[in-house]
């Protein structure tokens, strides 16, 4: 099943999502929705906040990346927690679903350690740097109810501040699905 994209300016967005009990929800199949929904978008990161469940829970899928290294990056990271990050801060680049049309450089820091539980409730402490770490970092932020136009300077946000309030009305150009929260209808 494909959700609509949740976009900038929905409260679920914003809330910092719940731990998920094992057995409280299909996992799988939820996963499994995700990750219909990050491919028709063409995504490398989805988090449940993005279709509307305050859950912590993302998966990441790193192969339209087309690199080496990413091609078995495809996870599902529940109730993740990063206990570590490390390293000098480096600017990449980010857009995310929710904010359809918008990209900027966000600082980050390269490596980090994360605990969490796969679909299959194994439990993992892993540790991921580079790319899969910002992938990753970006997605947990979701589910700590951060974007990533909240890291910019206040200066930016303000120049951006248009934009964004068009996205919550729905006028934006995304090739998805999307769930405004300001449309009127
Ligand atoms: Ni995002």
């Amino acid at each position: 099943m494909i959700y609509p994209i949740v976009v900038y300016g929905d409260p679920v967005l914003k809330r910092k999502a719940k731990d998920i009990e094992k057995g409280s929800i299909d996992v799988k199949e939820l996963s499994e929705d995700m990750f219909e929904t990050m491919k028709a978008a063409h995504g490398i990161g989805l988090a449940a906040p993005q279709v509307g469940k305050s859950l912590r829970m993302f998966i990441v899928d790193g192969r339209p990346l087309e690199e080496d290294d990413m091609m078995d990056f495809v996870k599902v990271f529940i109730n993740a927690e990063i206990v570590d990050e490390s390293g000098d801060e480096w600017n990449f680049e980010e857009g995310c679903l929710s904010i359809p049309g918008i990209r900027e450089p966000i600082s980050r820091r390269p490596k980090i350690r994360i605990k969490y539980f796969d679909e299959n409730w194994e439990e993992h402490e892993d540790e991921y740097d580079g790319m899969k770490a910002r992938i990753i970092q970006h997605e947990y932020d979701h589910i700590e109810g951060t974007l990533f136009t909240d890291h910019l300077s206040p200066f930016k946000k303000r120049l951006l501040k248009g934009k964004l309030t068009n996205i919550s009305k729905g006028k934006c150009d995304a090739d998805y699905r999307i769930k405004a929260p300001l449309k009127s209808r």
